[in-house]
């Protein structure tokens, strides 16, 4: 689905790699700007060599039954092409109309920081009317449900038009928002959706999750994503990614695209962006029957139960708390050997080297002192009960430990010297 921002991914996943990958492996990622021997397309951006395939191409929509016989039964893409004509969207989304909404200045959304997307890093609220005043200017992009007040002008894609999937299968809508430039993890979903372009470009690369899933590396398990660079992808690091073939799709404003559950896919959009997508629950071999509906329905008419993302915020907090256990199992620990902790994991999640400087240890200071509940100086069992008790620590520590990669990112980027990059291209 979208970014599932949360420490917890973030935490379970440096506890995974912590405690899963081999001290060899590691060594490995050190090499991977030297190698010399590495295979074609190392360090180039996700597809650049490998075998291009396109998608299929329908003109028109299909019945809900042929579209679900032919494309969502066999778990396959197709592009619609012209398939979001059919919404007042594509001519009424202009900035001037957004900004006379009234609602726009009572509505907030949640705008992501970056437009290369980082899961780990916090999003913020913002009113619908802040944020289309400054998207253009800033490096942001907004990730929100379609506003109630702007869903009268999206039609529910038609092949979902029938009573056995609205009923009780859809489960989100999700307005994507930016002035282009952004670029996606690679990523899969546990849900079908229906993504169609009202503003702009869009490239996505699609990977076929049946044939490829044991060659896609997705190393960030709990948000079903991969940690490849997208603008270089370390052969060294992720081998098993070089043989993998992908299908290149290019959306124009009016297409809607079929992403199908599990496939992999990354995007990258251009120009001002704006595109809605519809989720809805994945039922293998499923074909609806009940689909005499009256045509041309827009999304406020239909219920939405983002019941998946309830299951995901869960898992999530099952995920922090199992990290946090973890920690303290052979006992307490102070600050030190937290520091200590925080500083392996974070060189582990980073994959240039970098200083720990003091900048990053007031903030590990700052994180014991969050969880040092009782505050006798050690994390303990008696603060892991407390922990349980008070969840609103676990937003708080994911902001902080945001900032450690931040900070991290900011050193690896000053550090980057023109040097390198002629090493890189060797
Ligand atoms: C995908 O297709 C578009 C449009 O033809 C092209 O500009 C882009 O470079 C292609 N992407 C890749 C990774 O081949
Ligand atoms: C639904 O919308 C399409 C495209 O605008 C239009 O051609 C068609 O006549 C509409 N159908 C009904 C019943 O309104
Ligand atoms: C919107 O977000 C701001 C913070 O950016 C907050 O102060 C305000 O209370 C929020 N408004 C609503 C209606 O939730």
């Amino acid at each position: 689905m979208g970014r599932r921002n949360s420490l917890s991914h973030f935490l379970f996943i440096i506890y995974l790699q912590f405690s899963l990958i081999p001290v060899a492996e590691l060594s490995l990622e050190e090499v991977s700007s030297t190698d010399f021997s590495a295979p074609p397309g190392h360090l180039e951006p996700l597809g650049s060599r490998n075998v291009q395939h396109s998608l299929e191409v329908i003109n028109d929509y299909l019945t809900p039954m042929e579209f679900f016989k032919n494309y969502v039964s066999p778990i396959k893409p197709v592009l619609i092409r012209g398939g979001a004509k059919i919404s007042p969207a594509l001519t009424k989304w202009t900035d001037e109309y957004f900004l006379s909404l009234p609602e726009s200045n009572d509505f907030n959304v949640t705008a992501e920081q970056r437009k290369k997307e980082i899961r780990t890093f916090p999003a913020y609220d913002v009113s619908f009317k802040e944020f289309v005043s400054t998207y253009r200017k800033e490096d942001i992009y907004m990730v929100n449900g379609v506003p109630p007040f702007l869903q009268k002008d999206v039609i529910l894609p038609p092949p979902l038009l029938c009573n056995d999937i609205v009923k009780d299968k859809l489960i989100d809508t999700v307005m994507w928002f930016s002035s282009g430039g952004t670029k996606s993890v690679l990523h899969n979903d546990d849900v079908d959706n229906i993504n169609c372009l009202f503003s702009g470009t869009k490239e996505l690369l699609f990977i076929d999750y049946k044939k490829y899933k044991k060659q896609v590396p997705i190393d960030f398990p709990s948000g079903g994503y991969s940690g490849v660079d997208v603008d270089r992808v370390d052969f060294v690091k992720y081998p098993s990614l070089k043989d993998v073939e992908y299908f290149n799709v290019t959306m124009e404003p009016g297409d809607c695209l079929f992403i199908p559950y599990k496939w992999y896919h990354q995007v990258r959009s251009y120009d001002r962006n704006i595109a809605v997508n519809v989720w809805w629950k994945h039922i293998p071999d499923f074909v609806p029957q009940d689909c005499d509906m009256e045509p041309n329905q827009t999304l406020d008419n239909f219920k939405f139960s983002s019941l998946e993302q309830e299951a995901s915020n869960t898992q999530e907090q099952e995920g922090f708390m199992k990290y946090m256990s973890e920690l303290i199992a052979n006992g307490q620990v102070g600050f030190r050997e937290f520091e200590d902790k925080l500083k392996t994991e974070s060189a582990i999640v980073g994959v240039e080297p970098f200083e720990w400087n003091d900048k990053l240890s007031a903030v590990a200071r700052k994180i014991f002192q969050l969880l040092d509940k009782d505050k006798d100086g050690l994390f303990s069992k008696h603060d892991f009960k407390l922990l349980e008790e008070d969840t609103s620590v676990e937003s708080v520590v994911e902001n902080e430990l945001a900032r450690i990669e931040d900070i991290i990112e900011d050193q690896v980027e000053s550090n980057y010297s023109p040097q390198d990059e002629i090493k890189d291209e060797l």
